[in-house]
């Protein structure tokens, strides 16, 4: 009598990562990857998600509640980021479909590269770099490239998670005030570690009425899209600082480009923009009190590499019928394998 053949299951890669945790996967399952610099279209995605078991995710992917209706074997959705809200999480849930991402791994890489963009507008060093290349380093000058302390002056954290927590312990090492966003009861509150003790917990008008320097850490959501506008900008100190590398929506761009033309924003350090990649006319690259990089915060080697082995287990994990170890959607029901 002839044994049922049980098909190898099928996972999609929308880029090319980490040879590790690739082979990994090859060894598991029947891998394709999409080998190329630019992200799948949405017509690749939809077709390979047709017959895919899992996919394992970029930040670039889209994948909504279309791709989803048309992915009946798909089981996990496996995003190489912290951030899903490139994945219509909720649509996943319905559909039985589990949710990783790779939170802890990236927490100091990112935090470091927040750090840097501070450094790099408060001291204008993009800019002082540009001026060296231009040949227009002629002379030492008292008032030349002048910048803004670091030390004692007062950071103001949006978020106050792991990746905001990382940043604070760089700025109190640089002897920096450290002021975070107070969550409103009701809201769980972020673990907090003991080294922070000096970290005062503040509403958002007295953090941005007070702090030099402003760093969001906040996911994006419905509740954080645009969270901070005219409105918050107008509050803000005279001559303060902006750093982003969560999400380019959660500030409104056109708002923070009058803040950074009319001087109410003396600079501001960009990880991230909306859209992505920036448009090559927006009005924020005139700007050179503006430091701009391409969505780098978790670019190290080595956070990159565990965020593929993360990425790796997640769906490994709902192979051996388990969910993703690093869950989006812990509540959900996985749906049977077919
Ligand atoms: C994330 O992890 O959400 C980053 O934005 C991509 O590294």
């Amino acid at each position: 009598m002839s044994r049922p053949v049980r098909q190898r299951k099928k996972v999609f890669i929308t880029r090319a990562i980490d040879p590790a945790a690739l082979m990994r996967l090859c060894a598991a399952a029947q891998i394709f990857v999409w080998d190329e610099e630019m992200p799948p279209p949405a017509s690749a995605l939809l077709s390979a998600l047709a017959g895919a078991d899992a996919i394992l995710s970029m930040v670039t992917d889209k994948i909504d509640a279309r791709m989803i209706a048309s992915a009946p074997r798909l089981r996990v959705i496996s995003n190489l980021a912290v951030g899903v809200d490139n994945i219509d999480v909720e649509a996943a849930t319905r559909a039985g479909i589990a949710v990783g991402h790779t939170p802890g791994v990236l927490t100091e890489a990112t935090a470091d590269l927040a750090f840097g963009l501070l450094m790099a507008t408060a001291r204008r060093i993009a800019e002082a770099d540009r001026h060296v290349r231009a040949g227009k380093w002629r002379t030492w000058g008292p008032m030349t490239m002048l910048g803004r302390d670091i030390h004692s002056s007062t950071l103001g954290l949006i978020g106050f998670g792991a990746i905001g927590q990382a940043m604070a312990r760089r700025a109190m090492g640089f002897g920096m005030r450290v002021l975070y966003l107070k969550h409103r009861s009701g809201q769980r509150k972020p673990r907090r570690d003991a080294g922070l003790a000096g970290a005062t917990g503040v509403s958002l008008n007295r953090l941005l009425a007070r702090s030099d320097y402003v760093s969001i850490h906040v996911p994006l959501t419905e509740k954080t899209s645009r969270m901070i506008g005219a409105r918050e900008f107008a509050l803000m100190k005279p001559g303060a600082i902006l750093i982003n590398t969560s999400r380019g929506a959660v500030v409104d761009q056109a708002a923070m480009v009058g803040a950074l033309k009319s001087g109410r924003l003396a600079g501001a350090g960009l990880d991230v923009t909306d859209p992505e990649p920036i448009a090559p006319r927006d009005p924020l690259l005139q700007l050179d009190n503006v430091v701009i990089t391409p969505h780098i915060g978790s670019a190290s080697i080595a956070a990159r590499a565990s965020m593929a082995a993360i990425a790796a287990d997640n769906i490994l994990d709902v192979f051996a019928g388990r969910l993703p170890r690093r869950c989006a959607n812990p509540q959900v029901h996985l749906r049977h394998p077919k």
